[in-house]
């Protein structure tokens, strides 16, 4: 099926059908997703009343381009859960069925999709590789989950997430840990702490610091050693980290109002993060949104899809459809990620799919071709985490600390050299040089404090500010420009000139790099 002969064919239909799952709100593509497939070649079917539970009627489909009517007899088949039995009796063989297939766990239902002669793509099976992000729907999910998680927790909290001082007295801030720090755990990092409340959060991976930092929250190390992530995901954590951690944890729930737990590793059940006296130990009214209820759960006790009160009054949420319940942007960013799969395979924008096995990403979301089963891939291996350069020294490091070359007294020996020779140099060079030489090391000094007090995101408009401050040589030019020699007046123009550029150039770009960290309308 190569691209100039597809020429010849008509473009293939996508189908969006309705979803059976009970409580299922999401529908594979929206209106503005349906004019992307459009775009790509493709004739649009929907199934009648598919994204009515997301809020878009039939009537915006059909305004967007589709037509309305049978969508599982289309060529390419669009729909968010896995299908059940009387829907893969609907499946025509060559359809193409992209959905969620959770191919790892349910072996039966591949073979029952292979013994249609149909081809599958999975979306749970997107490999974690920056060049696959835009397709990966289990990242844009877990976004909107960890999001809804803090919410669900502080309409049961039934109290102010954020401190307050007012007349009529004051209100503490409520005190929110999250753990695991991956896509889930970091959007409610975000959440919690933009809701004013005093947000801890920890996980294996201590690279995930300065991210929990960025978003507001404290991170809280487990004093004990962790394997780097190859593949974008966790590995299971090792019995020495286990202990460390339930100590924390213990300490953690007795002190905290609201925790969110969102830990997995893939390919294995949820790691048990809190148990049944953990949750005995929290104060009541507290609660606790366990995210991998569906997995077997991280915490003892919880109920998936439901919530529970225990008996010391500590509300458990065991919500599974956490991201269905913000409904029409689930659907919205599912149906985008859609496109950005279709897109790839569609490389003719001919409305036809081809799928090429030398590509990872295609060959790993493909777990069924044409009526043969091709679950599992071959590893991808992929550098999410920093290449552990010396893997030895960093187990053996504790968590969090620097690593240094310089043994201790090597760093001694090395600063008694600096001032040996600034002592030589300020006793024997000539007296001009030796006040020059203190400016300068004042300058170091105070130098070297302000910059290190300003955060990373920060730097590069501090640069840029900087930059304009240094325009300040534009001074000397002003005052020589009078100068009788035409060459010194020349010189001087020049200088002016090329200062301004800096001190104005410098001034924008500093007001437009801060603009980007400012809430609001962008100006
Ligand atoms: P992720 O892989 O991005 O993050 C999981 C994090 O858990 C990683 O940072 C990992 O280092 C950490 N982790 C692993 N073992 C741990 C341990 N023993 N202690 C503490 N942290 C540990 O996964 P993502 O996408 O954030 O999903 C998180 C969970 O949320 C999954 O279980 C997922 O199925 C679930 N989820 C639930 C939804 C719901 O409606 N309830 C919706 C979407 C996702």
């Amino acid at each position: 099926m190569t691209g100039h002969q597809s020429v010849h064919h008509p473009p293939q239909r996508v189908g969006v059908v309705a979803e059976s799952l009970p409580g299922e709100t999401r529908v594979a593509a929206t209106p503005p997703t349906v004019r992307l497939l459009l775009g790509l070649g493709y004739e649009v079917v929907v199934e009648p009343g598919a994204g009515a539970a997301s809020g878009f009627g039939d009537e915006a489909y059909a305004e967007a381009g589709a037509s309305l009517g049978e969508a599982w007899a289309a060529d390419v088949v669009l729909k968010v859960n896995a299908p059940a039995d009387e829907e893969i009796a609907k499946l025509r063989a060559g359809t193409t069925l992209v959905a969620l297939v959770a191919p790892a766990q349910r072996p039966e239902l591949l073979e029952a999709l292979a013994a249609r002669e149909v081809t599958v793509l999975a979306l749970d099976a997107v490999p974690r590789i920056s060049r696959a992000q835009s397709m990966d729907v289990l990242s844009s999910m877990a976004n909107i989950a960890g999001y809804r998680a803090v919410i669900e927790a502080a309409h049961v909290f039934g109290r102010f997430f954020t401190g307050q001082v007012t007349a009529a007295g004051k209100v503490p801030p409520a005190k929110v840990l999250v753990a695991g720090a991956g896509v889930a755990g970091l959007a409610a990092i975000g959440a919690a702490s933009s809701l004013g409340a005093i947000v801890r959060a920890t996980d294996p991976r201590p690279e995930v610091a300065d991210q929990v930092k960025s978003l507001g929250g404290e991170y809280l190390p487990v004093a004990a050693a962790q394997q780097d992530s190859t593949d974008g995901y966790a590995k299971a954590t090792t019995a020495d980290y286990d202990r460390a951690a339930a100590e924390l944890y213990r300490a953690q729930a007795a002190e905290v109002d609201v925790v969110i737990t969102t830990a997995l590793v893939p390919g294995r059940p949820a790691p048990r993060l809190l148990t049944a006296e953990d949750v005995a130990a929290m104060r009541p009214g507290s609660v606790v949104v366990d995210m991998a209820a569906a997995q077997g759960g991280n915490v003892e006790g919880t109920v998936p899809g439901r919530s529970v009160v225990t008996g010391n009054g500590v509300t458990l949420i065991g919500y599974t459809d956490l991201a269905s319940r913000l409904p029409a942007q689930a659907s919205q960013l599912f149906g985008t990620n859609l496109v950005n799969l279709l897109r790839l395979l569609t490389p003719g924008k001919d409305g036809r799919i081809v799928i090429d096995f030398d590509d990872v990403v295609q060959r790993a979301v493909t777990v069924v071709r044409a009526g043969t089963v091709t679950w599992p891939p071959p590893p991808v291996s992929v550098s999410a985490a920093p290449p552990a350069t010396a893997p030895a020294a960093a187990t053996a490091a504790p968590v969090g600390a620097k690593p240094s070359r310089l043994t201790p007294a090597g760093r001694f020996g090395l600063i008694g050299l600096g001032m040996l020779a600034a002592f030589l140099l300020v006793a024997f060079a000539p007296a001009q040089l030796a006040e020059n030489f203190t400016v300068f090391a004042l300058a170091v000094v105070i130098g070297y404090y302000v910059i290190g007090k300003v955060h990373h995101s920060l730097h590069t408009p501090l640069m840029s500010v900087t930059n304009a401050i240094s325009g300040i040589v534009v001074i000397g030019a002003l005052v020589q420009i009078g100068h009788e020699s035409a060459l010194v007046t020349v010189l001087s123009f020049v200088a002016i000139l090329l200062t301004s550029v800096n001190i104005f150039g410098g001034f924008a770009v500093t007001r437009r790099m801060l603009s980007m960290f400012s809430r609001g309308e962008p100006r």
